[in-house]
Order: structure tokens, then C-alpha cells, then sequence
């Protein structure tokens, strides 16, 4: 028996498990010995993303309905669904406290209701804003820039408020830059948003005719370029059953979830163009609304407190994501 594996036949509800980052946990879930219950709206994942072995919900997490259907039989939630794009969540404020804070508020009542108590919830580095100082820990203070970041802060501070008021065990994983892929027996999970906003899966589609944008060349870092913590998705998939074995006692804990080394743009580049072979062709561009300069996690907590270190370095993550898309 591996750390992952189940140690019955523990049933977990994975909400938004037809998501990039949802699917590849379902998967691992199963392969670990997990019951699956998948409940999503599919209004952004993919259906045939979900492995077949798990039992999938069409539904929403507004819907307390659907909720507590799906809860049935479960012990434990990994919460991913929700509206994940800061650009779209500055056009629609409204959207993300909806989605986001109300569904998480009503999939808690819901868990309530059946005595289900324990929850991994789907945090992100954007509750923290401009960092005044890097690494990035979980004591540095939140000052989301964006509406979205707000959506993901006020969920940690309900799940905080709900741990002690109701008893839930909880933890929000802030997750960095998320990339990378899983193959499977049935063959790749990968990104797939639309509009692809994220700097690895456009990086390997750029061509001739669609260079990849460059956003900003005189940030104030060592090239010029941004610098990001990239995660693999199986390593942050992994950290989710950790934290789901350490919710032993009621409580809330945060915990970062990056790689704790930074790279910049142009490394990237430089790193894809290594895995491909091939030169990719950039453009230089205006910096992009609401980019900080430099995110790196501490990564100390999840090391102490879940037993987790990274494992896969960025040219994996590059390398399965184009693998993926050919
Ligand atoms: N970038 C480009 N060109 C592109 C895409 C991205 O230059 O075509 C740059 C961005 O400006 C940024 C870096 O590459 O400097 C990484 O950008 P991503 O869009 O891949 O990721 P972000 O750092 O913007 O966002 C990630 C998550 C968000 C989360 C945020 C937390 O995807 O969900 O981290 O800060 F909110």
C-alpha cells in the first residue's frame, strides 16, 4: 500500500471533478483505491474527462439539491469546482461571489446536513495579491487585486468560521502556477480552457502565424520578465489525499502549494524550446492587467505538516503537456 492508497473503500465527492485539475485527482482518486462521486455543471469541464469508474453528477454547487444527492455515502469532499479566470472576474464581480462563496457556502450547509465533515478546498496564491516579500508563506498578509483572488480569500475565511462554529476539519491548499499533465489508460488529461490564457499551453501552441505574446519586458526581475511557481498537477493532485488523511480533528488550515523555486518567462520559453527542439516564436507585448512581478510559494508548511515535496520539475510539465497535444 502506497501513502495514497485508501485505506477501505472511502467514498469522496470530487466537485468539479470534469475539470483539468479536478479529472486528474478523480483519476488518481480511483487508482488509489477511492470510490469517486463527481458532481460538475460542466459549464467549463468536459465530460469525457471523467474517468468511468467514478460516478458522475451533472449539477451545480448552487443547487443544495444535487448536493446532498451526491453526498450520499461520502466521508469527504475535495472542492474544486468554481469560476477560475481573473480576467473574466473583473468583467463579472457578481459571477465569481456567486459561484464561488455562495456554492462553497451551500455545499458546507449541504455537508452539514448528511454529517459530512471533512473538506479539501481549492485555494490559490491570488488571495495574497502583491507579495511585499518572497517566498510567499501562509502568514504573509491577503490583498487579493481581483475579484476572483477575493472569491477564493472569502472562502477560506468561511471555511476558518464554519471549522470552528460547526466542527468541519478544512483545508485550503493556495495553489501557484498549476501545469502539467497525466496520462492515463485512456489516454491524456490535460488543459483545455477557452479561451487559454495560461503561459505553458500557449507557449507550445505558438507558431509563425500566432507568436507567443510576451507580457511585459521591464518588470523589475533579473530578465525583465515575470517569474512564477509552476506546480506539476499530479504533485498538487497528491498533496489533495495528504491533506484529506490529515483531517483528523476539527479545524482550518492553510497550506501553500508551489514548488518553491521561480521561474521567469523567458526560462520558461527557453525550457520549452529545449523540450520541443525547436525555437519559439515571441512577440514582445504591453504588461498584462493585474500581473504581480514575482510569485514564489514557501513550500515549508505542506513539507511539515502533509509530508509533501514536489517531485516533477517544469521540463516534465512541459514535456507531458505537449505530449498531450499531439
Ligand atoms: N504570460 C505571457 N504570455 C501568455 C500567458 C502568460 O507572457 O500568453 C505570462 C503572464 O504575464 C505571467 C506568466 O506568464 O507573468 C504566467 O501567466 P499564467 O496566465 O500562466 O498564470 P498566472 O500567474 O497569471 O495565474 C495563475 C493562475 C491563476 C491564479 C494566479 C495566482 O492561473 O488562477 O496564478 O496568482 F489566480
Amino acid at each position: 500500500m502506497t501513502k495514497f492508497s485508501a485505506s477501505t473503500s472511502t467514498r469522496i465527492l470530487v466537485t468539479g471533478g470534469a475539470g483539468y485539475i479536478g479529472a486528474i485527482a478523480t483519476y488518481i482518486l480511483l487508482d488509489a483505491g477511492y470510490e469517486v462521486v463527481v458532481l460538475d455543471d460542466l459549464s467549463t469541464g468536459h465530460k469525457d474527462s471523467v474517468d468511468s469508474r467514478a460516478k458522475f453528477i451533472q449539477g451545480s454547487i448552487l443547487d443544495k439539491e444535487v448536493i446532498i444527492k451526491a453526498l450520499a455515502g461520502c466521508e469527504g469532499v475535495l472542492h474544486f469546482a468554481g469560476k477560475s479566470l481573473v480576467g473574466e472576474s473583473v468583467l463579472k464581480p457578481d459571477l465569481y461571489v456567486e459561484t464561488n462563496v455562495e456554492g462553497s457556502r451551500n455545499l458546507l450547509d449541504s455537508m452539514l446536513v448528511l454529517g459530512v465533515k471533512k473538506i479539501v478546498f481549492s485555494s490559490s496564491a491570488s488571495t495574497y495579491g502583491e507579495p511585499s516579500s518572497i517566498p510567499i508563506s501562509e502568514n504573509s498578509e491577503t490583498k487579493p487585486t481581483n475579484p476572483y483572488g477575493l472569491s477564493k480569500l472569502a472562502v477560506d475565511d468561511l471555511l476558518a468560521e464554519r471549522s470552528t462554529l460547526d466542527g468541519f476539519a478544512a483545508c485550503s491548499l493556495r495553489y501557484f502556477n498549476v501545469a502539467g499533465s497525466l496520462k492515463t489508460k485512456n489516454g491524456w488529461l490535460s488543459e483545455s480552457h477557452d479561451p487559454e490564457t495560461h503561459l505553458i499551453p500557449n507557449v507550445l501552441k505558438a507558431s509563425h502565424a500566432n507568436p507567443l505574446k510576451i507580457f511585459g519586458s521591464d518588470w523589475p526581475t533579473a530578465d525583465g520578465t515575470c517569474i512564477r511557481d509552476y506546480v506539476h498537477v499530479v504533485d498538487l493532485v497528491e498533496a489533495h489525499i495528504l491533506a484529506l488523511k490529515n483531517l483528523t480533528t476539527p479545524g482550518h488550515v492553510v497550506i501553500n502549494l508551489g514548488s518553491g523555486r521561480g521561474y521567469s518567462v523567458n526560462e520558461v520559453i527557453d525550457t520549452a524550446s529545449k523540450v520541443l527542439g525547436a525555437e519559439i516564436t515571441v512577440v514582445m507585448a504591453e504588461r498584462r492587467a493585474g500581473d504581480p512581478a514575482v510569485l514564489v510559494a514557501s513550500i515549508a508548511k505542506a513539507k511539515e505538516v502533509l509530508g509533501w515535496t514536489p517531485l516533477r520539475d517544469l521540463e516534465s510539465m512541459i514535456q507531458d503537456t505537449y505530449q498531450a497535444s499531439l
